[in-house]
């Protein structure tokens, strides 16, 4: 029997405020899996030789954190076609001596809005703000599932230009464009869905005003900020009676998907939930 011991981790760089090892130790625990997961800090230089000792190096699975998400894609020998549309992992798997990526950060975010708030996205008209990383998981996973109508606004309005352009060539059926962040109260008025995909709201980050009161009374507003729970564009959205979607559900709901495809079991998700909301409190 191989004895060697199972690990998990998390790479990045930063990486010390990372709440996932105490939402995955608190599920292998609950399971009763022998598996351990770290913090590991990286510098770039590393990158490559780490990820070619890890074909025989006791790890079963990684998650990838800033900036390394689209930095580790030449090193894997397999690429989910989730993550290739989105052309960035967070997911490694270790298997039979090969490394796979994966990208759960856009499924994971849909998981907890269906889970969460009953939401579909099927025929939906959305609008994003933002045009990151994060916004591209998002809208990879919000054109498979269908949506109608997707607006992306940006500080930098070249690049929300640029991810329609991108986006509207993997997705024709979804009816992609950008504006501007100063008319973004016209496709407001018929958004379904406002999302901040960015981190402004986080402290010392404040996110421009914006007028959600054009938004329909039936719209909900989601942010994938998590630090603080309530950010300011939940409360305002509050104040005007809209529904709201907190951030904690996308990094919940993308380890759950992780956790999967690591051990093939079933994701305590209530118990991650709760670790993490522990850790929070802990570290607010
Ligand atoms: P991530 O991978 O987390 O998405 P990223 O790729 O660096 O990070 O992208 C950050 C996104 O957040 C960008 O769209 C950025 O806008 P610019 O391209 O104009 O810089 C956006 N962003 C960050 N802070 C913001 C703020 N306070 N207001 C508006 N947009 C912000």
């Amino acid at each position: 029997m191989n004895s060697m011991k199972i690990n998990y981790g998390i790479i990045g760089n930063p990486v010390a405020h990372s709440l996932s090892p105490d939402m995955h130790n608190a599920a292998f625990k609950r399971l009763k899996l022998s598996g351990k997961y770290k913090k590991i800090h990286l510098q770039e230089s590393q990158l490559k030789s780490f990820l070619k000792k890890l074909r025989c190096s006791g790890y079963q699975g990684l998650n990838i954190t800033v900036p390394f998400k689209e930095k580790v894609l030449p090193f894997l020998d397999k690429i989910s076609p989730e993550a290739k549309l989105i052309g960035a992992v967070n997911t490694i798997l270790v298997k039979n001596g090969k490394i796979i990526g994966y990208n759960t950060d856009g499924a994971g975010y849909l998981l907890s809005l269906q889970k969460e708030k009953k939401w579909q996205a099927k025929n939906k008209k959305i609008v994003i703000l933002g045009a990151g990383g994060a916004a591209r998981g998002i809208l990879a996973a919000l054109c498979l599932a269908q949506a109608k109508q997707i607006t992306i606004a940006n500080r930098r309005e070249m690049k929300s230009q640029k991810l329609a352009q991108d986006f509207k060539r993997k997705f024709p059926k979804t009816k992609l464009q950008s504006c501007s962040l100063l008319n973004i109260g016209n496709d407001l008025k018929n958004a379904d869905l406002f999302i901040n995909t960015t981190s402004g709201g986080m402290k010392g980050n404040e996110l421009p005003s914006l007028p959600l009161e054009k938004l329909p009374r039936k719209a909900l507003v989601s942010d994938i900020v998590y630090k603080p729970r309530k950010t300011a564009l939940l409360q305002n959205a509050r104040k005007l009676k809209l529904k709201t979607h907190e951030g904690l559900g996308m990094l919940l709901y993308q380890g759950a998907l992780a956790f999967e495809i690591w051990t093939g079991k079933k994701a305590p998700v209530a118990l991650m939930k709760r670790a993490l909301l522990k850790k929070l409190k802990g570290t607010s």
